[in-house]
């Protein structure tokens, strides 16, 4: 870790090392942001190489106000004036056709821009002071889990980065829901924090374009061994419920939805939500994937899904796609 590195609630730092085209991890409710100014492609490109991310894929813009965004993208659809009003600031992120201002770096030359108004106290007060929209993807190493809290981005990524502005734990803790208007239709790339329910409940169905039903994918974001831990993950389809001679229940961790695990030792267990609340879960997700890919004890996570309704769907997303990697390898 970079022993210089600063970790604190100062906002004045961060403010600072981002006119200075700095560095800087931002707080948001969804998951820590790896921050520089947007318009400086010298700071933008030191993002990518920070999080060792190959430059097809695009950032999402951050800024404060509807202003703002207004000045970043050259029309906004009656469907994205009102999801925008609904719940920003808020977990959404929206795909609008990109202005002139907004480097081809930042959108890795796609016509569209992602943008979105994040909702956290101290990263808004820094946004407020900045005449320059904030690039930022999720503060972790390209395919590893996303962060949830300052500590997880001083593990990876510290000796990187200029300053870490610390906002405590993520309270939402998923990324954001990513919504494009391909042809005028409202369509979701990423399922995250807003629950299709909810974004249905304001601009009535909305299609989708997620890795499953795409063979040419836009996003990294649609990659399908996306949000990885390290060690081994399969999903608990029943299979390791039995008593089979050749598991070594003694190496295995359980990431599970809300119960324990019989055979699996107790403290290699993360549950999600023992009220069996998807939204605690969902804010518990990433730190328990972490604890569990850090110990020593276990070699191989198995994992639960969750109910597969609200943001159940975006948990379950997730899960799926840190299998993915080692179904592969199993299926070899
Ligand atoms: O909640 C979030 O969205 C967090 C916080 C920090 O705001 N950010 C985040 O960024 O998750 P990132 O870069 O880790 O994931 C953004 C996803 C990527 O899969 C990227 O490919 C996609 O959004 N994306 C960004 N701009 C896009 C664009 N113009 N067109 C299509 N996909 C885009
Ligand atoms: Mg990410």
């Amino acid at each position: 870790m970079n022993t210089l590195l600063q970790i604190s609630s100062a906002i004045a730092p961060a403010i600072s090392i981002l006119q200075a085209n700095g560095l800087v991890a931002i707080p948001t409710e969804t998951v820590y942001g790896l921050g520089a100014n947007a318009y400086c492609e010298s700071a933008v490109k030191r993002i990518f190489a920070a999080k060792n991310r190959p430059y097809y894929d695009p950032l999402i813009l951050h800024v404060d106000t509807l202003e703002k965004v207004n000045e970043l993208v050259t029309s906004f659809y009656p469907e994205a004036v009102a999801l925008a009003n609904a719940f920003w600031p808020g977990p959404l992120t929206l795909l609008l056709p990109k202005s002139a201002q907004v480097s081809n770096l930042v959108t890795a030359n796609l016509p569209n821009l992602g943008i979105r108004i994040p909702n956290h106290p101290l990263t808004l007060s820094v946004l407020r002071e900045l005449d320059f929209p904030v690039a930022a993807p999720s503060a972790n190493p390209f395919n590893y889990v996303s962060p949830t809290t300052a500590q997880h981005v001083a593990q990876q990524l510290g000796n990187k980065i200029d300053y870490i502005l610390d906002g405590g734990p993520s309270q939402v803790g998923i990324e954001s829901t990513i919504v494009g208007f391909p042809g005028g239709v409202p369509t979701v790339y990423r399922l995250g924090a807003i629950a299709i329910e909810a974004i249905e409940s304001i601009i009535g169905p909305v299609a989708f374009h997620l890795p499953q039903s795409s063979k040419s994918p836009l996003s990294a974001g649609q990659l399908p061994f996306h949000y990885s831990p390290t060690k081994a993950l399969y999903l608990d389809n029943g299979c390791f419920e039995t008593n089979h001679p050749l598991i070594q229940w003694q190496s295995v961790g359980f990431l599970g939805f809300n119960h324990f695990h019989l055979q699996i030792p107790i403290d290699q267990q993360r549950i999600l939500s023992l009220d069996s609340d998807l939204n605690e879960a969902a804010q518990q997700l990433y730190s328990a994937l972490r604890a569990l890919d850090q110990l020593d004890a276990i070699d191989t996570i198995i994992a639960e899904l969750v109910p597969n309704e609200g943001v159940g769907r975006a948990i379950n997303d997730r899960i799926i796609k840190a299998a993915g990697r080692w179904q592969h390898v199993r299926s070899n």
